[in-house]
C-alpha cells in the first residue's frame, strides 16, 4: 500500500525529528531529507506537502543552505518554519535582514495573536503562546502574502499566500511550548495539503508483513533478540511474517533484571518460530570473575555475546537474512539519506561481521520509538516488553560497581525489582525515562534489630531525558523514595543504606559505570 507523503526538507534545525514525529502523530507519513535533495527526486516522491525546517544560519548569508526555487512551481503547499519561513520569503522576492538589537529579535515564549480566518490557524484561539527563536527579520514579505499572526515585537510572526498554499511561521509549532502548535501542523496537513490520514500502524504492519514475505521467500532469517523494545518488535513482526523460517537467538547472559529472561521467552511462546534461549550465564560470570574495570567488563560481554551468537548462527546452516532493529532516529542521526554511513548500532553492534548472510533486513527503519511501541501493541506483544525502558547491553554488570558475583547480582535484582514495583504502584513510570538501582562497592555501618551491620550501600537512579545525551534527575516524591528505601532494607539482605542520585548529565552519566 502506498501512503500519502509529506516531505520535510532539513536545513539543519534542531527540531527536525520533532516535526516529523508531529506529522506522523496526525497519521500522515513523512520523511526528513536533506535540503540538497535534487528537485527531480522531490518530484518523484510526489509529496502532498513540503515543510522547510528551521536552521542555524541567516538566509542572507550567501553560504547558507538554499532551496531550489522550482519547489514553488510544483503546485504543492509549503510550510516554512523559522529559517524555512525566511528562506521562503527571500526566495519568493521578499527581504530578510538581521534584526536590530531588541527589535523583532525574539527568543523564547511570546504572546502571539492569530487571524483565525487563515487556514493554518482555523478553529484555534485567536491568542496563544508561541516559541520563538529567530535573529533575523522579514523586512519585506513577498507579493501576494498576508500577515496572519503577530506578536508585540514582530508584525509578521506568520506569512501566508492562501492562493498558492504557501505558509511561513517565525515560531516553532512543533515544540510543546507553542500552544496549539500541533493543531497548526494538523491544519497544514488536513486543511491545506488535504491529507487523508492514511498512516496507521495497522496498515504499516500489514504492508510490512507482505513485503517481508515477498522478499524472504523460502529463505532463513536470523535475529539476535535482546529483549529490548526494538529487537522484540522486529522479532514479532518477522515471526508474524515468516514463522518457522525465523530463528531468534536470545542470549541470556545472566545479567538481566529479575524474571526478565522468562518474560521475554513467554512473550514469544505464541509464535511458531525457532526460539533459541541460550543460558550462557555461567560462561559470562566465569569470564567476568574478578574484573572491576567498566570498559573491560563491556569488552568481555561484547566478545562473549558474539561468540555465543556465532555458534548458534552456525547451527542453522545457511542464513539468508539477518534482522537488525535500526529505527528512524538512528537513520536521521547517521546522515540523511546517506545510506553509506548508517551505523551498525545497538547492543548487537558488529554482528554482521560474524555471521554469513546475504542481506540485512531492517523492518523498523522508518519508525520512531513511539511508533515502534505502537507496532508492538498492534502485534499484541505484552506491555512489559512494549513499554520497557532502555536497558544497556552489558546489563547489570555495569550497575554493580567493582567485581561481579552471583550474590551481588541477586541483591541488585531484588532491590531493582522493588524500586520498579514502587514506581509502578505510584504510577510514575511515564514521568521518567530510565530508572534503576546500582549496587555500590561501598559498605557502611548500620544497625538492624539489635545488631550492628556492615553492609552495602545501594543507590537509586532515575532520570528524565529526551535523547539520553543530557538528562536531569527525576524529582521522585519523598514518600515514594521512603517506601522504596524501607522495603529494600527490610526485604533485601546485605543492604543497610539507600542513597538517591541527584546529579544531572552532564556532569554525571546516566549509568554509574
Ligand atoms: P550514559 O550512562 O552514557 O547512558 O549516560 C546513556 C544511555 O546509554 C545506555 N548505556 C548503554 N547501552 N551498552 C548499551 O547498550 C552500554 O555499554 C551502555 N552504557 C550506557 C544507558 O543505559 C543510557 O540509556
Amino acid at each position: 500500500m502506498t501512503h500519502q507523503f509529506v516531505l520535510i526538507l532539513d536545513f539543519g534545525g534542531q527540531y527536525n525529528q520533532l516535526i516529523a514525529r508531529r506529522v506522523r502523530e496526525h497519521n500522515v507519513y513523512c520523511e526528513v531529507k536533506s535540503y540538497k535533495t535534487p528537485i527531480e527526486e522531490i518530484k518523484a516522491l510526489k509529496p502532498i506537502g513540503i515543510i522547510f525546517t528551521g536552521g542555524p544560519n541567516s538566509v542572507y548569508d550567501p553560504a547558507s543552505p538554499q532551496c531550489d526555487p522550482e519547489i514553488f512551481q510544483l503546485g504543492v503547499p509549503v510550510l516554512g518554519i523559522c529559517y524555512g519561513c525566511q528562506l521562503m520569503a527571500l526566495t519568493l522576492g521578499g527581504k530578510v535582514i538581521a534584526a536590530q538589537e531588541d527589535t523583532a529579535r525574539e527568543f523564547g515564549k511570546a504572546t502571539t495573536y492569530y487571524d483565525t480566518t487563515c487556514p493554518l490557524f482555523k478553529g484555534l484561539p485567536a491568542e496563544g503562546i508561541s516559541w520563538m527563536s529567530h535573529n533575523d527579520y522579514m523586512a519585506e514579505v513577498p507579493a501576494g502574502f498576508t500577515l496572519p499572526a503577530h506578536t508585540a515585537m514582530c508584525s509578521n510572526a506568520a506569512i501566508a499566500d492562501v492562493q498558492r498554499g504557501f505558509y511561513g511561521v517565525q515560531f516553532h509549532p512543533e515544540v510543546n511550548h507553542t500552544k496549539n502548535g500541533s493543531a497548526m501542523l494538523r491544519n497544514f496537513l488536513y486543511e491545506i495539503c488535504h491529507a487523508h490520514g492514511d498512516w496507521t500502524m495497522e496498515d504499516f504492519k500489514n504492508s510490512s508483513i507482505q513485503s517481508i514475505r515477498d522478499k524472504v521467500g523460502n529463505g532463513q532469517v536470523l535475529l539476535a533478540l535482546s529483549g529490548g523494545v526494538d529487537s522484540s518488535v522486529a522479532a514479532a513482526l518477522l515471526a508474524e511474517a515468516v514463522g518457522k523460517q525465523l530463528t531468534c537467538v536470545f542470549v541470556d547472559h545472566g545479567l538481566m533484571r529479575k524474571d526478565e529472561g522468562d518474560e521475554v521467552e513467554a512473550a514469544f511462546a505464541r509464535w511458531d518460530i525457532n526460539f533459541v534461549r541460550v543460558d550462557a550465564s555461567a560462561r559470562f560470570l566465569q569470564r567476568l570473575a574478578g574484573v572491576s574495570d567498566p570498559e573491560t567488563k563491556r569488552k568481555i560481554i561484547g566478545e562473549e555475546f558474539i561468540r555465543v551468537f556465532e555458534a548458534e548462527g552456525k547451527k542453522i546452516g545457511q542464513v539468508d537474512y539477518l534482522v537488525q532493529g535500526t529505527i528512524y532516529p538512528d537513520v536521521i542521526e547517521s546522515g540523511l539519506g546517506d545510506a553509506a554511513v548508517i551505523k551498525s548500532h545497538h547492543n548487537v553492534g558488529g554482528l554482521p561481521d560474524y555471521v554469513d548472510f546475504k542481506e540485512i533486513i531492517e523492518p523498523l527503519r522508518q519508525l520512531f520509538k513511539d511508533e515502534v511501541r505502537q507496532l508492538g501493541r498492534e502485534l499484541a506483544l505484552p506491555d512489559y516488553l512494549v513499554k520497557r525502558q532502555p536497558f544497556p547491553g552489558p546489563g547489570l554488570a555495569i550497575r554493580i560497581i567493582g567485581d561481579i558475583t552471583e550474590e551481588k547480582l541477586a541483591i541488585l535484582r531484588d532491590a531493582d525489582f522493588i524500586f520498579r514495583d514502587e514506581i509502578a504502584k505510584a504510577q510514575l513510570e511515564d514521568s521518567m525515562n530510565q530508572y534503576f538501582a546500582v549496587l555500590t562497592n561501598m559498605r557502611s555501618v548500620g544497625v538492624q534489630g539489635d545488631g550492628r551491620t556492615y553492609d552495602y550501600t545501594l543507590a537509586l537512579r532515575s532520570v528524565t531525558t529526551t535523547d539520553f545525551m543530557t538528562a536531569d534527575w527525576a524529582r521522585i516524591p519523598y514518600e515514594v523514595l521512603d517506601k522504596v528505601s524501607v522495603r529494600i532494607v527490610n526485604e533485601v539482605e546485605h543492604v543497610n543504606r539507600i542513597v538517591y542520585d541527584i546529579t544531572s548529565k552532564p556532569p554525571a552519566t546516566i549509568e554509574w559505570e
